[in-house]
């Protein structure tokens, strides 16, 4: 059978909305193929990173494509500086019709190490901010119209545990809680919430736990795709996610971990 599907990217995603896309996390990583990923299609970018320069760059490869881009040093764990922020991503964009939470920490301690003070950094960071973010965008979203939508960053480590992460684990269960609380409520307003949860993903947050011996072929082994994933593996579910693609996905999760977590040995 003949696939009758257009072949030009940006043809296939006509019925994306053409308004412009909050990423915070924007400077690095997921979030900055996320961007990149987007002014693929055409979408306009707001870019929040606390790295300044990192966001500049994001935002500059995101004009280079052709779109408008503004990049912010946002720190999404200080939640009086959102409002302000908001309003200036959504007067430089022309409109604001998605977010993606991409912002995040590793929080890296065991429950024996643990102290308040890593607990709250990465709750803020990771949990907190989606929740006030969502909050804010809410005005900006009715004026785009339906079809505005949402994307939270969790992780496989919001489906399974990991002794070495004790409140990054709280933090990404935390944010499926939030998607589908903001997914029901939105949903009364012609948006949708959704998360992706992706497995081992080659970017900064992940250089320290390559550098400990045999970590990368531990993971690679139970990975039954036997790799670990680019970040632009990760931004092309987001971007379908955010997509009238997915209009009728809302309040759902989507693990895109090469099959790690669908198998209990390998
Ligand atoms: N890399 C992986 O293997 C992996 C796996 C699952 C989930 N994730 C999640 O994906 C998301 C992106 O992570 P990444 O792997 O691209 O890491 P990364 O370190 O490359 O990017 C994270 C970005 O968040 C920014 N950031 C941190 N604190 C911030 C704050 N307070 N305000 C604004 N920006 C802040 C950092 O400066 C950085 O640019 C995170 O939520 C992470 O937990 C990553």
């Amino acid at each position: 059978m003949t696939d009758t599907r257009p072949n030009d990217l940006s043809t296939f995603l006509l019925g994306t909305p053409g308004t412009g896309v909050l990423i915070t996390g924007g400077g690095s990583g997921i979030g900055r193929a996320t961007a990149v990923a987007l002014a693929e299609v055409g979408r306009p970018v707001a870019v929040w990173d606390i790295d300044g320069p990192g966001a500049e760059q994001t935002a500059a490869r995101c004009r280079e494509l052709g779109v408008t881009a503004h990049a912010a040093v946002v720190d999404v764990a200080d939640s009086s500086a959102v409002p302000g922020a908001v309003a200036d991503a959504a007067a430089a964009l022309g409109s604001l019709g998605g977010f993606v939470h991409a912002a995040g920490v590793s929080g890296a301690a065991t429950v024996d190490d643990l102290d308040d003070e890593i607990w709250d950094a990465t709750l803020n960071v990771n949990l907190r901010a989606a929740a006030v973010i969502g909050r804010h965008l809410l005005p900006p979203f009715r004026e785009a119209g339906p079809g505005s939508a949402i994307v939270l960053i969790s992780s496989i480590e919001g489906l399974f545990g990991s002794s070495v992460l004790t409140a990054y684990c709280a933090s990404k269960g935390g944010v499926l809680g939030v998607m589908r609380s903001l997914a029901q409520r939105y949903a009364l307003e012609g948006f949708r919430v959704n998360a992706v949860c992706p497995g081992a993903v080659v970017t900064p947050m992940l250089e320290p736990a390559f550098e400990l011996p045999g970590f990368r072929e531990e993971v690679e082994a139970r990975t039954p795709l036997r790799r670990i994933a680019e970040p632009s593996e990760i931004a092309d579910p987001i971007r379908f996610l955010l997509s009238d693609q997915a209009s009728f996905v809302t309040g759902a999760h989507l693990t895109v971990d090469g099959g790690m977590t669908a198998v209990t040995a390998i």
